[in-house]
């Protein structure tokens, strides 16, 4: 028994709203991560569980809702783009945080090489092939491997903290 008597792993009823508010102490960037379906009609979702996972082989991990309307289309093309945006684009967040509609309508995007979404006006971008992907209670997670990343222009993030977004007060 360790000091204090309490039994180390013993299940316990614990509030998720609780661990959203704590990990929201965690300070993240802000990415948009496209897709497509077979039929190349775009898809796409506000993420911030995402990080990078490993230079060689250069891979990505990414964890999407389950019942995010993008869910399905990640397994049709098996393809993502992870794009990271800059502090202006706080709009195009909320415009791919909200189910519904036509997250495309009216905004400028290109093809990249994976023929999949690559959104203008970003920090950067990273284009995927998913290699593998993983159970993650309520979400999955999946691992890109990287195809192509780019640097597309200087600039400070959009940042993510505390259910808020932020700018960086300094560089
Ligand atoms: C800052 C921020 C970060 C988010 N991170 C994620 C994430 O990592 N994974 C996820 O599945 N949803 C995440 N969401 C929620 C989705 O963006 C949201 O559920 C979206 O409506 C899903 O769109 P869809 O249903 O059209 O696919 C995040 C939302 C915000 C505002």
């Amino acid at each position: 028994m360790p000091p204090g008597g309490a039994l180390v792993g013993a299940a316990m009823p614990f509030d998720p709203s609780e661990l959203r508010k704590v990990m929201g102490l965690f300070a993240t960037g802000v990415t948009v991560i496209t897709t497509r379906d077979q039929a190349a009609k775009p898809y796409g979702l506000t993420a911030n569980a995402v990080t990078s996972l490993s230079l060689t082989p250069p891979l990505l991990l990414i964890c999407v809702d389950r019942k995010a309307e993008t869910f399905p289309h990640f397994f049709d093309s098996r393809i993502f783009v992870l794009n990271i945006l800059a502090e202006d684009q706080e709009d195009l967040s909320r415009r791919f945080a909200t189910t519904g509609g036509d997250k495309f309508a009216g905004l400028e995007y290109r093809l990249g090489r994976l023929d999949t979404p690559v959104l203008e006006g970003t920090l950067g971008y990273v284009e995927c092939r998913i290699i593998e992907t993983l159970e993650g209670g309520d979400h999955v997670i999946h691992i890109g491997e990287v195809e192509h990343a780019e640097v597309a222009r200087a600039g400070r993030p959009l940042v993510f903290f505390r259910g808020r977004y932020r700018q960086l007060s300094r560089e």
